[in-house]
């Protein structure tokens, strides 16, 4: 077992740490979380180093880099903002990647090529407002009409949604199937009847923009389908193993930002005549965050090095995502105790972290859900 970075993987890590500490100080974040601003100049310049597409080769756009080096950068970008962090996340895992894996030749010099270079933006739109844990109930239909598909529907709670260019939007070919119906699309944002309805205004990740999404005979042509028809909800599953990683990234940049600045907090805050790091309630709580944060960061990069080996990773990816972020939502609370009312006020950074890291545990599939992978892979393996 190796548990030292490449240098390759130090030098990601330490360019994305410099990029976030001059790119995304506290005082432009409150502002735009604050505000729900979209930071427009932030992503064009993770696009410019190569964050949009980490681990898509540099033919297709991408700076070549593996699952681990998507990590370490998505750590380090939401310790913080976890909103810009969850950005970069979705234009990566998922659209960057199932471009790559299932894409054609030709979608890849159409679309990967841009998305991973960050001239364009991602989302994916699988979520219906009847089709969330239960993603195989879509309701978006697509018939195919000569050369193309029309597509009629709705879908919510789409991370990049307001701002994308492009979509990789799931609609049923033939209901009669089931999952087995379920189709994907690459469909461009300008195509007429690709209407944004509603804009979310969310606790956290304000940052970010999510978006209900209505398709009213959105005409998307035949070769615009990514996968075979029918293999869509399997485009998805696999799409998800690897966005749970970069979820739980994320998770694990929450999780430390908040750490950092709660040993920050307690070696100033006096009280009883002296710094309140002396006290040993503060110090094992600090020891509690430590040990939950290393276990969630290990078990993050072990999802993303079986990535990167090509081996399936559903459980890994789902435990991951699971423990890192009930971590982040764990940590924050503790960082915001530690800093009593402090924590409580918008002065603080903690708590801002705090409301970012509910999130962690609700989407690309509720920890129920990654419970249900989770068993679902416990009963193969032990054959209950
Ligand atoms: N890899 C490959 N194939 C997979 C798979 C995986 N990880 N998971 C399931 N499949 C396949 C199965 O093998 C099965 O194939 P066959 O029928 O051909 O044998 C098929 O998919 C159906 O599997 P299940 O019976 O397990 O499917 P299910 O209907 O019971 O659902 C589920 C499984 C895990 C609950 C799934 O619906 C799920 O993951 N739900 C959560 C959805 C989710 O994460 N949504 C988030 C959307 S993105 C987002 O959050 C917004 C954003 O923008 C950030």
């Amino acid at each position: 077992m190796q548990f030292e970075l490449t240098e390759e993987q130090k030098m990601v890590q330490q360019l994305a740490a410099e990029f976030a500490q001059k790119e995304l100080p506290y005082e432009k974040v409150r502002e735009w979380d604050a505000n729900k601003v979209f930071p427009e100049e932030v992503v064009k310049k993770l696009g410019e180093l190569g964050f949009m597409g980490v681990a898509i080769p540099p033919e297709y756009g991408g700076a070549g880099f593996d699952t681990i080096s998507y990590v370490l950068a998505m750590i380090e970008i939401a310790k913080y903002d976890p909103g810009t962090a969850v950005i970069m996340s979705v234009n990566n895992s998922l659209v960057c990647d199932p471009l790559n894996k299932f894409g054609t030749e030709e979608q890849k010099k159409k679309y990967l090529t841009p998305l991973a270079s960050g001239k364009i933006l991602g989302c994916f739109a699988l979520s219906e407002p009847e089709a969330g844990s239960d993603a195989a109930e879509q309701r978006t239909t697509a018939v195919k009409d000569g050369n193309y598909y029309v597509l009629n529907g709705v879908k919510n709670f789409i991370t990049n949604g307001p701002q994308a260019d492009v979509a990789i939007v799931f609609a049923m070919t033939d209901k009669s199937k089931r999952h087995h119906g379920i189709s994907a699309f690459i469909v461009e944002a300008d195509t007429p009847g690709f209407k944004i309805t509603h804009v979310e205004d969310k606790m956290g990740i304000r940052t970010s923009g999510t978006a209900e999404i209505t398709l009213e005979d959105v005409r998307v042509p035949a070769e615009n389908m990514l996968g075979k028809e029918g293999e869509g909800f399997k485009v998805a599953m696999v799409t998800l193993d690897g966005g749970r990683i970069g979820i739980a990234a994320q998770a694990v940049g929450i999780a430390e930002g908040a750490f950092e600045e709660a040993i920050k907090f307690a070696q100033e805050r006096v009280a009883f005549g002296q710094n309140i790091i002396n006290f040993q309630a503060i110090q094992w709580m600090l020891a509690d965050m430590h040990a939950r944060i290393e276990a969630a960061k290990l078990l993050t990069l072990k999802a993303a090095y079986l990535k990167d080996k090509g081996v399936r990773h559903t459980k890994e990816s789902a435990v991951a995502k699971m423990y890192a972020s009930e971590t982040a939502v764990w940590v924050t609370n503790r960082a915001v105790q530690i800093h009593g009312g402090y924590g409580y006020i918008k002065d603080y950074k903690v708590e801002q972290l705090y409301r970012d890291a509910k999130i962690t545990e609700i989407y690309e599939g509720t920890n129920e859900i990654q419970r249900l992978v989770i068993a679902n892979q416990l009963r193969k393996e032990y054959q209950i």
